[in-house]
C-alpha cells in the first residue's frame, strides 16, 4: 500500500509482502467463517434459496474489504507508534497520490455498483408474480395480525394463525388498520411494511412443512415485541380440509362483523376472527397463547360483569405481570352485543 511513499528501501518492500501476506490469509479465515456460520433459521420458501446465496455474496466481497483495511490500520499503529524519544518529532511532509487516490475510488464504484445490479436482478426475480397463487390478505392492528381467505364460493373467512400449502405460491396483500407494522416471516427471508391506507404486496413459495414465527418488525407500540404468531406450512390436502374447516366456522357465526339468525357460539367467537386464543391460554378452547393473561387462572371465580369489562375496556384492570395497551381495545364495537353476551357467558362457564 503506497510504502514507497512512507517509507524506502528493502526493509519497507519485506513489511509490505508480510502485509500482504498477513491480509491475504485473514481474508480466507474471515471468508470461510462468514460463509460456515448458520446465519439464518431453515429455508422455508423458495425465495430463501436466492437470498442466501445474496448474503453469501456480499459475505465473500466484504470480508476481504474489511479484513484489508483492519490489517492496514493495525499495521501502521504498531508500526507507526510514537517510540520514546520521538514526542516532539513530526512525519515528513507528503502530498497526494493521484494514481492511488483513482484506484481506490474506481474500486469500491464497481464493487458497488456490481452488487447493487446483482442484489437487483435476484429481488426482481423472487418477487416475479407466479401461476395459481394463493391469495392471502395480511392485515395488521395493535398488537396481532389477522389473516384472510376467500373459500371456493368466494366468501371471504380470516384466521389468527397464517395456514399455507407447501409448493404453492401465495401472493400476499398486506395492510395496516392503524399505525405501520411490518410482516415478516424469517423463515420465508421476505418482509414487507403494513403501511395504513395503501395496500403493500409480498410473494412467496413455501417449500418445507412446519411451523415458523410470524414476527411483527416495525416497532408499533407497547404491544410490538409480543405481536407474534405462527406460520403453519402444510400439505395442499391438509390446507384444504384446514380452508373447509375455518369457512364452516366462520358461516356458523364465529365471526366478528356477522350476525347469525342461531344465537352466536361463545367458543367459536373466542377461537374465531377475533383472535382471542392467539394472545390467551384457555383449557377448553385448546389455547395456549402467553401474550396476556391465562384466562383459566384469571378468570377463576369472577362473574360476569367482570369478565364484560375485562373484554370492552381491558385498562380498567390490569393482570399481574401484565402491562397496559396491549389488549386492543375495540372488542366492544367489534361485537355484536349478542355475541359479547355469548362469549362472556362462555367464559364464565369454562373458568368457573
Ligand atoms: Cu406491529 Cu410492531
Amino acid at each position: 500500500m503506497g510504502s514507497e511513499e512512507i517509507t524506502a528501501g528493502e526493509e519497507s518492500r519485506s513489511h509490505f509482502k508480510q502485509l500482504l501476506a498477513i491480509g491475504l490469509i485473514a481474508s480466507v479465515l474471515g471468508v470461510a467463517l462468514g460463509l460456515l456460520i448458520d446465519w439464518f433459521p431453515p429455508q422455508g420458501s423458495t425465495q430463501a434459496e436466492t437470498v442466501d446465496t445474496v448474503w453469501d455474496v456480499l459475505i465473500i466481497a466484504s470480508v476481504p474489504v474489511f479484513v484489508l483495511v483492519m490489517t492496514v490500520v493495525l499495521y501502521c499503529v504498531w508500526r507507526y507508534r510514537m517510540k520514546p524519544g520521538e514526542e516532539l518529532k513530526d512525519g515528513p511532509p507528503i502530498h497526494g497520490n493521484t494514481r492511488l487516490e483513482i484506484i481506490w475510488t474506481a474500486i469500491p464504484a464497481i464493487l458497488l455498483v456490481g452488487l447493487c445490479s446483482y442484489s437487483y436482478v435476484a429481488l426482481t426475480d423472487i418477487e416475479e408474480a407466479q401461476a395459481n397463487e394463493l391469495r392471502v390478505r395480511v392485515v395488521g392492528e395493535q398488537f396481532t395480525w389477522t389473516f384472510y381467505y376467500r373459500d371456493e364460493s368466494g366468501e371471504e373467512f380470516s384466521s389468527p394463525q397464517l395456514y399455507v400449502p407447501k409448493d404453492r405460491p401465495v401472493h400476499f396483500t398486506v395492510q395496516s388498520l392503524d399505525v405501520i407494522h411490518d410482516f415478516w416471516v424469517p423463515a420465508f427471508r421476505m418482509k414487507i411494511d403494513a403501511v395504513p391506507g395503501i395496500d403493500t404486496e409480498l410473494r412467496i413459495t413455501p417449500r418445507r412443512a412446519g411451523v415458523y414465527p410470524v414476527i411483527c418488525a416495525e416497532l408499533c407500540g407497547l404491544g410490538h415485541s409480543v405481536m407474534r404468531q405462527s406460520a403453519h406450512v402444510v400439505e395442499q390436502a391438509e390446507f384444504d380440509d384446514w380452508v373447509q374447516e375455518r369457512a364452516a366456522a366462520a358461516a356458523e357465526g364465529g365471526g366478528g362483523e356477522e350476525a347469525g339468525g342461531e344465537a352466536p357460539d361463545g367458543e367459536a367467537i373466542f377461537t374465531g376472527d377475533l383472535g382471542c386464543g392467539g394472545c390467551h391460554a384457555l383449557a377448553d378452547a385448546g389455547t395456549t397463547g402467553g401474550t396476556g393473561p391465562d384466562l383459566d387462572e384469571n378468570l377463576a371465580g369472577r362473574d360476569e360483569a367482570y369478565i364484560e369489562e375485562s373484554i370492552v375496556d381491558p385498562s380498567a384492570e390490569i393482570a399481574d405481570g401484565f402491562q397496559d395497551g396491549i389488549m386492543p381495545t375495540n372488542f366492544g364495537d367489534r361485537l355484536e352485543p349478542a355475541q359479547l353476551d355469548a362469549l362472556v357467558k362462555y367464559l364464565a362457564e369454562v373458568t368457573d
